[in-house]
C-alpha cells in the first residue's frame, strides 16, 4: 500500500472515502471533522445529537455524501475519551477504519492524521501511528489459498491529509518510521504463520540472510557440527531428534563500533516445530506448535527495523533454530546434557526444549562479549495460564533493563508484566544427578523456566520475555489479525532506540 502525505482541502478531495474522527462526548466537532460537518450542513452533528454517533473507541459510522462534497463517503471513527487517547488508540482506530472500508471493497482513502490535533501527538507520532496501524491491520496471510478467496480488494493507496504545510515533512518522517516497524513485523508474522514444512530452520536462516543482505547487517550461521564442536550440548540434545539440520543464526548491527561495550543482544527461541520430542505432546492443537519459533522471528524482524532506523548502539540478534522431534536419535528423559559453559542439565521432560537451546545461545552471546541480553521465547504454556494473551511476561536479573522493556512497550502498544524470580523457587529445579533439571513440576512453570535460563547469563544484565500467549491472536482486534502478531519485534527495536539515546 502506498501512503502519501499531502496538503489538501479534504472537503474537495476526490476520493471514495475520507476518514475523520471524533472524541466521545464532543457535541460540536472541530478541526477536520468540523469542516466536513459544515460542508455537509451539519450531518455529523445531527447524528451526534440523535445519539447515533457517540465517539466511542471502535465506533465507525459511514455517511454517503451524494455528491455534496469531494469524498464519496465519510467514515467517522470514534477515538474514545480524550483523556485515554494515546498513539496506540491512533494505531487501532487506523486499522479498524481501513479494515471496515476494505471489507466493503473500497481500496483507497484519505485520512486525517489521528491524534495530531486535539489528541496531543506530535506530527511524527501521529504519522507513525497511522501508517503502522493501517499496514498491520490490513495484513493477511493467504498465500496458500489457490481460489483467490481472500485475495480481493487489496488496499492500494492511503493519503494522509494535513492542513498545515509546515507539518507535512514531520508526518512523512513518522510514516517512514511506521512503515519500517510494520513491514518488519509482517515478516515476523509471515514466518510464524508459515507451516513448519516450509519454515524450517534452514528457511529461517535464509530469511535472515535476505534481511541482512537487503539492510546491510552482518550474517553468520552455525550448523550442527559447528555447535557440537563448540560444546553446545544442550542445543544439540534437542536438535538430534530431527532430520532437519539445525541452525544458530547470528545477525549483527554495528551502530557504535568505537564503543563495543555499548551493546545489546537479542536471543530468540526458534523451534520451528515442537512435537515435545519423546515426551510427546497430545494431538489436540499440536499444529499451533509451528509458531514455536516466534521469538526468533521477532528477533530477525527487530534487526531489520534497527538496520533501517540506525540507533547508535551495537546489536546482535541470535536465533536458536531447530525442530523438536522424537526421531530415532532423539534425546531421552533422564539424559544429562552439558551446555557450552560446562553446566549440566538433567532432561526430565524433552518438551521443555526451549530453555535448552536458549541456554547455549546465551552462553555464546556472553562469549562474544555481550553484556546486556534480552531473550524472547514462546517458552511455557504456564505463561498463557498466568497472563492470558493480553501481555507478555517479563522476568530477569536487572530491574533497570526490565523497566526499559516495559517502557519501550508503552511506546509501541505492546504490554509487559513482570513476574518475580525469588530464590525460593530455585529448589524446584534442583537435580539429584546434574547441576539442575529442565522442569520444575507444576508450580510456577514460567518462573522455573526463567531460573534455568539465568544459570547461563553469567552476570550480564538480562531480561527474559515469555511470549507464549502474545505471539498469536485468536481474532482480529485493533492492528492484530487472527494468527501471528509479530510481537514483540517493534518493542525490541524501540528498546534499542531508547538505549542508544537515553535522553530522548
Ligand atoms: N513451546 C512450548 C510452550 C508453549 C505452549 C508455547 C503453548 C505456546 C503455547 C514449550 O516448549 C513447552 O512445551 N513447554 C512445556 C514445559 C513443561 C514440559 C515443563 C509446557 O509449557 O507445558
Ligand atoms: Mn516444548
Ligand atoms: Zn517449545
Amino acid at each position: 500500500m502506498k501512503i502519501n502525505v499531502e496538503t489538501t482541502d479534504i472537503t474537495k478531495a476526490a476520493t471514495p472515502a475520507l476518514v475523520v474522527n471524533l472524541f466521545s462526548g464532543v457535541k460540536k466537532p472541530g478541526g477536520a471533522t468540523g469542516a466536513i460537518d459544515q460542508a455537509l450542513e451539519g450531518a455529523i452533528s445531527h447524528l451526534i445529537e440523535d445519539g447515533e454517533i457517540k465517539g466511542k473507541q471502535g465506533e465507525l459510522t459511514l455517511l454517503h455524501t451524494m455528491g455534496r462534497i469531494g469524498p464519496a463517503r465519510v467514515l467517522v471513527a470514534g477515538l474514545g475519551k480524550q483523556g485515554d487517547f494515546d498513539a496506540d488508540v491512533a494505531r487501532r482506530v487506523s486499522s479498524e477504519a481501513l479494515r471496515f472500508l476494505s471489507r466493503r471493497g473500497i481500496c483507497e482513502a484519505v485520512t486525517v492524521a489521528h491524534g495530531a490535533g486535539a489528541g496531543g501527538l506530535s506530527p511524527e507520532e501521529a504519522g507513525c501511528a497511522v501508517a503502522e496501524g493501517s499496514l498491520l491491520g490490513l495484513y493477511r496471510f493467504d498465500r496458500y489459498h489457490t481460489n483467490g478467496e481472500t485475495a480481493d480488494s487489496e488496499f492500494t493507496q492511503l493519503t494522509i491529509a494535513e492542513r498545515d504545510e509546515g507539518r507535512v515533512q514531520a508526518i512523512r518522517g513518522g510514516v517512514a518510521q511506521g512503515r519500517a516497524m510494520a513491514e518488519a513485523t509482517m515478516i515476523a508474522r509471515n514466518m510464524v504463520n508459515e507451516p513448519a514444512n516450509a519454515m524450517t530452520p534452514s528457511a529461517m536462516a535464509e530469511t535472515a540472510r535476505r534481511v541482512a543482505e537487503e539492510h546491510g547487517l552482518g550474517f553468520e550461521v552455525m550448523d550442527n557440527a559447528d555447535m557440537k564442536g563448540r560444546g553446545m550440548g544442550a542445543f544439540i540434545g534437542v536438535a538430534q531428534g530431527s532430520d532437519e539440520p539445525a541452525k544458530l543464526i547470528i545477525l549483527t548491527y554495528e551502530g557504535d563500533p568505537a564503543n563495543p561495550e555499548n551493546n545489546l543482544g537479542l536471543i530468540g527461541k526458534g523451534i520451528t516445530f515442537d512435537t515435545g520430542g519423546i515426551s510427546l505432546k497430545p494431538a489436540a492443537n499440536m499444529e499451533a506448535m509451528k509458531g514455536d519459533m516466534a521469538g526468533g522471528a521477532s528477533v530477525i524482524a527487530a534487526m531489520q527495523i534497527i538496520a533501517q532506523l540506525k540507533p547508535r548502539i551495537n546489536v546482535t540478534g541470535m536465533v536458536a533454530a531447530t525442530e523438536n522431534m522424537p526421531g530415532g536419535s532423539a534425546q531421552r528423559p533422564g539424559d544429562v546434557v552439558r551446555a557450552m559453559n560446562g553446566k549440566t542439565i538433567e532432561v526430565i521432560n524433552t518438551d521443555a526444549e526451549g530453555r535448552l537451546v536458549l541456554a547455549d545461545a546465551l552462553c555464546l552471546a556472553r562469549e562474544r562479549g555481550i553484556t546486556r541480553l534480552v531473550d524472547i521465547a514462546t517458552l511455557t504454556g504456564a505463561m498463557v495460564t498466568t497472563l492470558g494473551k493480553a501481555c507478555t511476561g517479563v522476568m530477569g536479573n536487572d530491574d533497570a533493563l526490565i523497566g526499559d522493556v516495559i517502557k519501550a512497550g508503552k511506546q509501541t502498544g505492546e504490554k509487559f508484566w513482570q513476574l518475580p524470580m525469588f530464590d525460593e523457587y530455585k529448589e524446584l529445579i534442583r537435580s539429584d544427578v546434574a547441576d539442575m533439571k529442565n522442569t520444575g513440576g507444576r508450580q510456577a512453570g514460567s518462573i522455573t523456566a526463567a531460573l534455568l535460563l539465568q544459570e547461563f547469563v553469567d552476570g550480564a544484565a538480562w531480561a527474559h520475555l515469555d511470549i507464549a500467549g502474545t505471539s498469536t491472536s485468536e481474532k482480529a482486534s485493533g492492528y492484530l489479525v487472527k494468527g501471528a502478531t509479530g510481537a514483540p519485534a517493534r518493542t525490541l527495536a524501540q528498546l534499542a532506540m531508547n538505549l542508544a539515546d537515553p535522553s530522548g
